[in-house]
Formats: structure tokens, C-alpha cells, sequence
């Protein structure tokens, strides 16, 4: 897939217009929720400058590390800790321009600046969160909350 991939635009917006088609297409025909969240992390890394873009997976009263790319990470955390936990006990998306005045945030990799996770909503249920780091500052805005949400509604579990 990746050498398939392609990938044109001059801002975060076309970045994120031109990738969003290419996922679709690329789970369309896949039913299994692994594969899919480990080929969009992939093409999330390979279209952006991210640090660090995975999945966590709920599984029971813990998030359980899921398909990423990037440096090692946390495998379990638990509900309403960290920028993770947070984003799930509140179904809602998390933006943190600075991870160091996030009380409570995880350092995974002392690299990580700002990060931004999304919850993954079916049915009125947090199943898992899309959770994206950057080695810069104030890195992620609503450009990417709005477009990032729209990612995880495609239908790809
Ligand atoms: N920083 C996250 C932990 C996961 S790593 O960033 C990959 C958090 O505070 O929940």
C-alpha cells in the first residue's frame, strides 16, 4: 500500500483532504480491526511529521496498547489516567499543546511535546482511541481534531 499511497497538498487541510479518500479505500474491503488500525497509523506517520501515532484498545477498565508506529510505549492504562484515559472516561477528543502542564500526562518518550488523542465512538461506546504525539509544541489544532474525528468515523472495525 504505501508505495501506492499519494500524497499532495501545501497545507495540514489538503494533507488531511487527500489522505482521508486513500484510508477509506484501503479498509473498504478489510474487515479486520487490526490490520486497518495498523495501515492507518502507517499512512498517518507517512503523510505527517508525528513522533509517535497508535492505538489503544479498551479492553475492560484499562486501554491495551494496539498497532503503532513509532518508539516503544506504554502497553496499559488505565480509565481517566494520562491524555489517553482522559480522552476515553470523557468521550471526547483531547488536545494537550503542551504535555509537560497536562497533569497527569504519561510520558511514553521524553520527545514527546503535544499530543492529541481521539476517542473511536461506536454505538455511544469508547472502543478504543487514536492517540498522536509530536516532538513540537502546540503541534496539533482543530484542523486535525475535525479531521481526525472524521477518520476514526470511517467504517473500519
Ligand atoms: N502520553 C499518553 C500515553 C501514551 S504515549 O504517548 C504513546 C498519555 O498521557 O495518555
Amino acid at each position: 500500500m504505501s508505495e501506492n499511497l499519494v500524497i499532495k497538498g501545501d497545507s495540514k487541510q489538503e494533507l488531511y483532504d487527500c489522505l482521508l479518500p486513500q484510508i477509506e479505500a484501503l479498509v473498504a474491503d478489510e474487515q479486520d480491526m487490526i490490520a486497518n488500525m495498523a495501515n492507518i497509523a502507517a499512512c498517518l506517520k507517512a503523510t505527517f511529521d508525528f513522533w509517535w501515532v497508535g492505538f489503544y484498545r479498551v479492553a475492560g477498565d484499562e486501554l491495551v496498547l494496539g498497532p503503532f508506529q513509532g518508539p516503544l510505549a506504554c502497553t496499559r492504562i488505565k480509565k481517566g489516567r494520562g491524555v489517553c484515559g482522559t480522552a476515553w472516561q470523557k468521550a471526547e477528543t483531547v488536545v494537550v499543546e503542551n504535555v509537560d502542564d497536562f497533569p497527569g500526562h504519561i510520558a511514553c518518550s521524553s520527545r514527546s511535546k503535544s499530543e492529541i488523542v481521539v476517542p473511536v465512538i461506536r454505538n455511544g461506546t469508547v472502543i478504543a482511541v487514536l492517540d498522536i504525539d509530536s516532538e513540537r509544541l502546540c503541534a496539533f489544532d482543530d484542523v486535525d481534531k475535525n479531521c481526525l474525528e472524521q477518520l476514526v468515523s470511517v467504517d473500519f472495525i
